[in-house]
């Protein structure tokens, strides 16, 4: 059996012998202009890639200047890349080019999707769908979204009697020579044939990474959300975002207002940041009991703030929600009255990643739930503020890729965003705020970056206040 896979190992995507090329401009770059970059992905034996399929992330950025920007890349399923830069300051740039997945990773992650989904779906006692010939069922369909979910009757107990959600964990399996598909480290298969490193890597320049990018003659329109300068996100074609540095000009957005976080803990982060800065009289009302899960509530009486958290509903991977808990944000944001002291915070993907990508948008599904509830809720007050949170890029293990993979999140990112495209919502670009960051890419995004993000937040809220 070795020489087959010895073989096979020749011939998936190595970082090491793939690199990039800036593609040269007479006259140099200046602001505005647009860079392109060049990827030729190759072999164990250095020949180039025939097929494309390959996840590749890129960037453009200047430690110095506090300065970072996302590439667009296209796959031109030969093999080759492209990744195209707006230039948006003046000054040094650096091109950063990862391979994120290998096409031959993204082939076992598809296939886990589907084995994943009906590994559950015999296993588990409860999902968003099971099969009804197995057993008796019993129907928790919100009547209201639509948004299904089943559980196995348990026998001599009637539907009435569950108590809690559990998450169930996970049925990823995966052979050892496709593990290898999903290296961070150097691996060597077969005693001398390393397979290198190919997940989350970056691949080399063919010459220099670097551009001078000189002061700006014409004007281009730009692809990316926006971009960083000064350790600040500027966002492209929206209005500038202010800084809220304090406790004070926090408080003077806030005055009044109510903030509803609805989402998974990447939701979480910001009632974690905002009652960190709220002044210290605040009641906060922390339950103890499911501490990750909530609901969450902090009330500022003397500035009329109020601030909640509460998870979306299933399927939800907390270690324990009570079922009461359990709530659709579709509901939740029915029972909202808005107007323009509300601000609505919403973030819903990561718990998505092991579904097929049908369970996150199809007719009655989380996406498309949130999306008409939230025309409802616009409807009645056209001027509560509405945010929705794109996915983001995380820190890459076997197991995290197998069950949460950049991939998976990409693709949910890009319906979530089809979803919300011209609904009169703000998108807070999680991902690209994420990508084009100097630091590590992270599930839950360091603190500084979660600051960033909530400065967004406020701008949008508070369109008049801030520094
Ligand atoms: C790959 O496709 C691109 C875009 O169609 C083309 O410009 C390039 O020449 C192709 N490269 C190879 C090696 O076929
Ligand atoms: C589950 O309940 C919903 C809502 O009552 C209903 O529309 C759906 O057909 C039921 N599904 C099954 C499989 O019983
Ligand atoms: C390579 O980088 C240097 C700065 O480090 C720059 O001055 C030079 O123009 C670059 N060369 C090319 C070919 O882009
Ligand atoms: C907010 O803090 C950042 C980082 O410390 C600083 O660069 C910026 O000038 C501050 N802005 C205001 C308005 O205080």
């Amino acid at each position: 059996e070795y020489p087959l896979l010895f073989w096979r190992f020749l011939s998936i995507t190595l970082r090491a012998k793939s690199s990039f090329t800036i593609v040269p401009r007479s006259g140099g770059w200046r602001v505005e202009d647009e860079l392109t970059v060049t990827i030729q992905l190759r072999d164990y034996n250095g020949n180039p890639k025939k097929s494309g399929g390959d996840f590749l992330i890129s960037k453009l950025h200047n430690r110095e200047l506090g300065a970072g920007v996302v590439g667009q890349v296209q796959d031109h399923l030969n093999g080759t890349f492209t990744a195209v830069f707006p230039l948006l300051w003046y000054g040094m740039a650096n091109v950063e080019v990862i391979l994120v997945q290998t096409s031959e990773s993204i082939t076992v992650l598809k296939r886990l999707t589907e084995e994943q989904f009906r590994g559950v779906t015999k296993k588990s006692i409860c999902n968003v769908c099971l099969d009804p010939d197995k057993a008796p069922l019993c129907n928790f369909t919100d009547l209201n979204t639509g948004e299904q979910w089943f559980c196995y009757k348990p026998s001599g107990l009637d539907c009435n009697t569950r108590v809690s959600h559990v998450k169930g964990g996970f049925n990823q399996r995966i052979s050892k020579e496709e593990e290898t598909l999903f290296k961070k480290y150097e691996y060597f298969f077969f005693f001398f044939v390393s397979v290198g490193i190919n997940m989350k890597v970056p691949i080399m320049a063919v010459e220099n990474s670097s551009i001078n990018i000189l002061p700006k003659t014409k004007k281009i329109k730009p692809g990316p959300s926006g971009y960083y300068y000064g350790h600040q996100w500027r966002p492209i074609g929206s209005p500038t975002v202010q800084q809220f540095n304090s406790t004070s000009v926090i408080t003077a957005c806030f005055k009044g207002k109510q903030l509803y976080l609805f989402g998974d803990s990447t939701i979480r982060q910001y009632y974690q940041h905002i009652t960190k800065t709220l002044p210290s009289k605040t009641f906060f009302f922390h339950t103890q009991l499911y501490n990750n899960v909530g609901p969450f509530l902090a009330v500022d009486h003397t500035n009329d703030i109020m601030v909640t958290y509460r998870c979306h509903g299933p399927p939800i991977r907390f270690g324990n929600v009570p079922v009461s808990q359990l709530r659709y944000v579709a509901n939740e944001l029915d029972g909202l009255t808005g107007g323009p002291n509300t601000v609505v915070l919403i973030g819903v993907w990561s718990h998505f990643s092991t579904f097929p990508l049908e369970v996150y948008y199809q007719r009655n599904s989380v996406a498309l739930t949130i999306r008409r509830a939230v025309q409802r809720l616009q409807n009645r007050a056209p001027e509560t503020k509405v945010i929705i949170r794109t996915a983001n890029m995380k820190d890459l293990t076997l197991y995290e890729s197998l069950t949460n993979s950049d991939w998976y999140s990409l693709q949910r990112d890009k319906v979530l965003r089809a979803v919300f495209k011209d609904s009169g919502v703000l998108l807070l670009d999680a991902w690209e705020m994420g990508l084009a960051h100097y630091l590590p890419h992270s599930l839950h995004p360091q603190p500084e970056i979660i600051k960033l993000m909530f400065d967004v937040v406020l701008s949008n809220a508070c369109p008049k206040q801030g520094g």
